[in-house]
């Protein structure tokens, strides 16, 4: 079987990517497969067409990968590729929508507002603590936290960002980060994530020794099986496909377990959260894989 792995990309996510892809590749070489891969840009139709491979391997991250963009280019030219198709992936990627098909399901969330940057540095539509996200960008990019007390506005809001860019502001949920696998129908386990600092930002993802991965998560009585089928139900929710990661925050204090997001392209990289999970439950990374690649569709 050929299998193109698509990698890199336009998005802000592009270097997580590169890594993702490299990973991915490696794998699918160990496991046998015949292996191209492609840096992804606007010539993707065009790379596609003189590569011809059986599968695409989705290995890109954010913008134009994990959107539904580049789904739907697949799904014309009739070649199966892993992960979700083209509606789940473009409701995941958006938080706003998240929240409202994953609230329609009855699953909990924190108490969001769909707004504007210059809405949002206006400080008026929640009390802090609270977050502020891009409405559409993954691995914490542009996410701050204002906390009570903070009197400057976080610099993203007024540095960089136009008045209108799209944003999220959400309540802060205190408490422990957790994350959970989903392959097909089946919840993998439970990670709890320990940044070195205070916020699992992008440097904390992604930097040597910024944090810590527990698996599986050491948590109450309960816990562990609500967080589990949560991941499932918000997985089915959205309609997603193959694998997908579904990040949580557990507060200790009041026993909430809150739904943050559906990644629907979580991180492949050899140390990634799924990876770790599968391997946990007694996957190889190359089994893992393979299992993609067998359970591609369009
Ligand atoms: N957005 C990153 C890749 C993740 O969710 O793992
Ligand atoms: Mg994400």
């Amino acid at each position: 079987l050929h299998v193109a792995v698509l990698k890199g990309g336009l998005s802000t996510e592009r270097e997580v990517s590169l890594n993702s892809g490299a990973a991915c590749a490696q794998a699918l070489r160990n496991a046998g497969f015949r292996v191209t891969e492609i840096d992804v840009g606007a010539d993707l139709a065009l790379r596609l067409s003189e590569v011809k491979p059986d599968v695409v391997f989705n290995a890109l991250h954010g913008r134009f990968g994990e959107d539904g963009c580049v789904q739907g280019v697949l799904e014309l030219m009739r070649i199966p590729y892993t992960h979700s198709g083209v509606r789940a992936s473009a409701v995941a990627m958006d938080k706003p929508a998240t929240k409202v098909v994953l609230a329609a399901c009855g699953l909990p969330l924190a108490e969001g507002v769909a707004t504007t940057a210059g809405e949002a540095a206006a400080g008026h539509l929640m009390a802090p603590p609270y977050v502020v996200k891009p409405t559409n960008e993954g691995s914490s990019v542009g996410v701050h936290i204002v906390r009570p007390g903070d009197n400057r506005y976080p610099q993203g809001l007024t540095e960089g960002w136009t008045a209108d860019k799209p944003v999220l502001v959400e309540r802060f949920i205190p408490g422990r980060e957790l994350t959970v696998g989903v392959m097909h129908d089946r919840a993998l386990a439970v990670t709890e994530i320990l940044p070195a600092t205070d916020f699992y930002d992008y440097e904390a993802k992604y930097a040597a020794g910024g944090s810590r991965h527990v698996v599986p998560a050491q948590l109450p009585e309960g816990v562990t099986e609500k967080a589990m089928a949560l991941a499932v139900a918000a997985h089915r929710a959205l309609g997603c496909r193959g694998v997908s990661r579904i990040d949580f925050r557990f507060d200790d204090a009041s026993g909430e377990l809150i739904v943050l997001e559906v990644n629907t392209q979580p991180g492949m990289t050899g140390t990634s959260l799924v990876p770790e999970q599968a391997a946990h439950c007694g996957m190889s990374f190359e089994a893992l894989v393979t299992w993609m690649v067998e359970d591609a569709s369009c």
